[in-house]
């Protein structure tokens, strides 16, 4: 059985004692959430270590927006997988919609560092998802389904236990624009059928894949009613412990 999961993606937000605080009242609100259902905060790298503290002992796992794609040595201003975990770490996103945009993310450096990640012990949220012109020209299914394989496919069944599949349409990240619950079901669907390809139903099943742009208290019932949508990967509603856990209740 997959399990349901909200992630909260801070992004680039909040200082170090703002960060701490936030994580502070996710954990106090978190005991309203039903037991079986997962919480991560994926805080920015300075956060990690204080936040570690904060969640020590809770149910909330704390998790990285990133990691390098090299596993040491002299790569200046890059944080390693081996670091991650030392911080209490149990997660790192990897190939969110930002990263692959504005730094240069692509497909070969994402199987590196998927594969560093898990030889880590690290978990895995890893993003897919298609930008407007890709989606008004009808081939969204296509790049999901393509960002899928080329960095899935180099991974193994027992591999896909510790990975987490986050449809993120980039239309719909920050713009107040969610996609509706048919259209993310639809692709969520497309990619499960993408991994029954590759590892066979049973994988398939049993991977949690997760909706993300512009998810809130007010949309995510209808969205985690779908029955291919586990949860959410949240950006902006994930600043305030409120509508974090809000989104949280919504199963
Ligand atoms: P928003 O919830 O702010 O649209 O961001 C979604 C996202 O990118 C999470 O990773």
């Amino acid at each position: 059985m997959r399990k349901n999961i909200v992630a909260g993606n801070w992004k680039m937000n909040t200082t170090v004692p703002e960060g701490v605080q936030l994580a502070k009242e996710v954990v106090e609100k978190s005991k309203e959430v039903p037991a079986e259902v997962g919480l991560i905060v994926a805080t920015p790298f300075t956060h990690l270590c204080p936040v570690a503290e904060v969640l020590k002992g809770t149910r909330v796992e704390l998790s990285a927006q990133n990691c390098a794609d090299k596993e040491k040595g002299a790569y200046t201003g890059e944080v390693s997988v081996g670091m991650l975990v030392s911080t209490g770490a149990k997660w790192t996103i990897l190939g969110h919609s930002e990263r692959r945009q504005y730094y240069g993310e692509n497909d070969s450096k994402l199987v590196d560092k998927v594969q560093l990640a898990l030889a880590a012990g690290l978990k895995v949220i890893l993003c897919v998802g298609e930008n407007l012109d890709e989606r008004e020209a009808g081939k969204h299914f296509d790049v999901v389904k393509t960002q899928t394989e080329n960095v899935l496919y180099h991974f193994t069944a027992e591999d896909m236990k510790n990975i987490v599949v986050a449809y993120e349409p980039v239309w719909a990240i920050g713009t107040g624009k969610t996609a509706t619950a048919e259209q993310a079901q639809e692709i969520h669907a497309c990619i499960r059928k993408v991994l029954a390809a590759k590892f066979g139903a049973q994988v398939a099943d049993d991977t949690t894949i997760l909706y993300g742009g512009s998810c809130k208290p007010s949309n995510a019932k209808e969205l985690f009613a779908q029955p291919d949508i586990d949860g959410g990967l949240i950006g902006g509603a994930a600043l305030k412990a409120d509508d974090f856990i809000g989104i949280a209740m919504s199963f």
